[in-house]
Parts: C-alpha cells; sequence; structure tokens
C-alpha cells in the first residue's frame, strides 16, 4: 500500500509495544515516519523505531532538521493517517484542550489525516471523568479510537486501561487507510436538531430532537471526502472537523439558509425536526400570568423540504426523514409524493431504540416507487453510512 503513517509514540509502558505495530504497518508495505515525545524515550531507544521504519524518529521540535521533510508541517501533510501508540491520558488531555507544545502535538494539531488514537494506562486513570470527557469530545471531533483491552496492568491493578493488541489496531489502521473517499467532489448539504420559536424573550417551542442523525451523517460525509455544509438547529453536539456548521434557532432562519444553498448541493438531507407553527406574535417582553386559560395562536412555518422538492433539478438527490408515531409507512409514502423526494426515511418514535435521543435508530427506507428496505436496529453512524451509500447511487453523472 503506496501510504504514509504517521505514529506519534507517547510515554507509557506500552511504547515498546509500538515497536510491534511499526514493523507490521511496514510489512504492509506501508510508508513510516514515528515522533515520540520525550518521555516515550525514558522507555524505549529511538533506534528501535529508526532501524524498523527506515526513516528519521523526530524527538525535538527545535532540533536543526536532518532534511527538509522532517518539520512538523511537512510531517502533518505527508500523513494519509495519524496513529497515536500508545497514548496516554495526558496527551489525549492536551490535544482536547488544542495544546501544541512539542513536536507530536503540534503536528497532530496541524493534519488534516485521520487520527487514530490507541490509548493505554492505568483503570482508575482511564475510568477518571475527565479523561472520559475528553475522549467522548475527541470522538465528537471525528477521531478515530481503539478501546484499551482488560487485563493485568503493568501497574498490578486489574481492568481496562491495557493497550489493545497490535494486530488489532494495525488492522484498524488498514482499515481506516482502506476507507473510500468516493464522495469527493461531491457537496451535501444537511439539516439537524430541533428548530426553536419565540413565544416571548424567555420562553419557546420545540421538540426533543437531539440531532444526533444529522450530525452522524455530517461527520461520515467528511469522512468520504465530500464537502458538508450543516445548517444545525440548537444542540449539544459538537460538530466533526471539516464540517461547515451554520446554527440556527428558528424554523424561518433554516428555510433562509437551506434555500440559499440549495443549488450548490449535489445531495440534500434533511434531518432536522422543523417546527411547524411558530408563536403568530412574539411578545417583547415576557408574558405574565393572568387567572383565566391563556392560549397562543400559531401560525403555519414554511415547509422546507416541499420547497426544495419543487425546486429540484434533475441531478440532485433529495432525503426526507418521517417522524411518526402512526401509520409510519402509509404517512412516509404521501410525504415522498407531496415532496418530491428520492427517498425517505421513516421512523415510528413509538418504538424503543428509535427516534430522537437515542444512539440507535430503526427505520424503514422507502423509495419513490414504492419499495421498503426494514433496517435492523442500528448505530446511527452506521445508518448515515448507508444513506450515504444510497444517495450515492442514485446520483446521476
Ligand atoms: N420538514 C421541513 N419543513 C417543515 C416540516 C418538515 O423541511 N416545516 C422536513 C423534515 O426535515 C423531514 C420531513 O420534512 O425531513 C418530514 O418531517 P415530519 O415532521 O415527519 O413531517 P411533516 O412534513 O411536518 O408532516 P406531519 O407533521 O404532518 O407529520
Amino acid at each position: 500500500m503506496n501510504k504514509n503513517v504517521v505514529v506519534g509514540v507517547t510515554g507509557g509502558i506500552a511504547a515498546y509495544k509500538a515497536a510491534d505495530v511499526v514493523s507490521r504497518l511496514k510489512k504492509h508495505g506501508l510508508d513510516v515516519n514515528v515522533i515520540m515525545t520525550k518521555s516515550a524515550q525514558r522507555f524505549i531507544n529511538p533506534l528501535t523505531f529508526q532501524s524498523l521504519s527506515q526513516n528519521y524518529v523526530v524527538t525535538d521540535m527545535f532540533e536543526e532538521p536532518k532534511t527538509w521533510e522532517v518539520e512538523h508541517i511537512a510531517l502533518a501533510q505527508k500523513a494519509d493517517l495519524f496513529l497515536v501508540v500508545p497514548t496516554t491520558a495526558n496527551v489525549i488531555g492536551k490535544i482536547a484542550s488544542g495544546i501544541a507544545d512539542d513536536m507530536l502535538s503540534t503536528t497532530i494539531m496541524a493534519t488534516k489525516a485521520p487520527i487514530l488514537i490507541a490509548p493505554a494506562m492505568n483503570t482508575n486513570m482511564y475510568e477518571n471523568p475527565i479523561v472520559q470527557e475528553n475522549i467522548q469530545k475527541l470522538k465528537n471531533l471525528g477521531m478515530h479510537f481503539v478501546e484499551p483491552a482488560e487485563g493485568r496492568l503493568a501497574c498490578g491493578d486489574y481492568g481496562k486501561g491495557k493497550l489493545a493488541e497490535p494486530e488489532v489496531i494495525v488492522n484498524r489502521a488498514i482499515e481506516l487507510l482502506n476507507q473510500q473517499k468516493d464522495l469527493k467532489g461531491k457537496k451535501i448539504l444537511v439539516t439537524a436538531g430541533p428548530t426553536k420559536e419565540p413565544i416571548d424573550p424567555v420562553r419557546y417551542i420545540t421538540n426533543h430532537s437531539s440531532g444526533k442523525m444529522g450530525y452522524a451523517v455530517a461527520e461520515k460525509a467528511v469522512a468520504r471526502g465530500a464537502e458538508v455544509v450543516l445548517i444545525s438547529g440548537p444542540t449539544n453536539l459538537t460538530q466533526s472537523a471539516g464540517v461547515k456548521k451554520v446554527d440556527v434557532n428558528t424554523t424561518n432562519e433554516m428555510y433562509k439558509e437551506v434555500l440559499k444553498r440549495f443549488e450548490w448541493a449535489d445531495i440534500v438531507i434533511k434531518s432536522a425536526a422543523v417546527a411547524d407553527y411558530r408563536p403568530s406574535n412574539v411578545s417583547d417582553n415576557k408574558i405574565k400570568k393572568s387567572d383565566s386559560d391563556f392560549s397562543i395562536k400559531l401560525t403555519r412555518n414554511p415547509d422546507i423540504l416541499m420547497e426544495l422538492g419543487k425546486r429540484k433539478k434533475n441531478h440532485q438527490v433529495l432525503v426526507g426523514f418521517a417522524a411518526e408515531t402512526q401509520n409510519l409507512l402509509e404517512n412516509a409514502k404521501k410525504k415522498i409524493q407531496k415532496k418530491n423526494l428520492d427517498f425517505i426515511v421513516a421512523n415510528d418514535l413509538t418504538e424503543e431504540g428509535a427516534g430522537f435521543k437515542s444512539d440507535t435508530n430503526i427505520v424503514t427506507i422507502i423509495d419513490q416507487d414504492g419499495q421498503l428496505e426494514q433496517c435492523k436496529k442500528m448505530e446511527k453512524k452506521e445508518l448515515a453510512e448507508k444513506i450515504l451509500d444510497k444517495a450515492k447511487n442514485l446520483l446521476k453523472e
């Protein structure tokens, strides 16, 4: 495989296993460059990696470069994959906080290559909420992890924190290197999350959408090489690196931002849970209670997807979602016709493991000609890949 892997080695007892990882990567015909932190060099000698990788090992940011290649930007650009093995809690924390104070952290910050992190540390450290929060943050940003294994640790403790087997790490690395950039050059517009319609300065109408489905689609589309704009209602999620995000609150704001970019897009995936109505009048001041009942008059919001359906050109693929609590298929089929969709992803909100807040979804995908694909319960990220596969196959060159 004619590709380059930059391997970052950090200071943990498992650093010796990184030698096996480098050796295996070389056996796959990969070009490997190793960067070692100062602490890593206390555990294993750079010469080992130099011999295995047949490349000069970078150990010091301020050292005179041996060739013009070993400058941190050059390595960041050269990498097809950035693998950090083993990764200490300290280095995970540094990446998560945007600290770039040595050669490894600087190069990681400068790279656009996929990043694969193989943590190894004491169980209590691994389970520390700060470390877990940092890992989650990096996962949300689209970084990949090889979970540590459970077992007897070097410190004598038993638990999770042992570096995954070199074979497992290398297999994951090869998988990422093989990931096809099959959406390169394609422009994808995704909407996600709920919309929020103000009633007065302190109150609003919204729904339970978490945005997870749309964010997963955006993340996977970028990983497959697409140019992605994500128009997002208010959520607690962080978008993946490479996704261009536009924040909106109301349906009208979403309508404006989506329409602005519709012509630009090859594929539009409308997973947002859009509010169909908004309060007819938004009070400038907080509405005070009285002794009688109170009602809010609502005005119809535009149907963004229906508007897109009217404007859709032959080369564009339009994907809608249908959130239903009854007559799922019948209602979803009607939405395909009414909104001129290429296909719709229908989910029954009453099913356990489907719908708004969950990490999983159970959907039926319905084509324009009424053909159904009933999907098993799956992770939203896996479903995102499926939706992208289907949309890609419908693109006309
Ligand atoms: N949608 C939209 N604009 C709206 C309402 C919905 O763009 N004002 C889009 C959603 O993003 C989704 C699809 O239309 O892709 C279906 O949304 P859903 O809420 O299931 O259905 P509605 O069309 O609102 O119909 P109903 O409320 O009658 O179920």
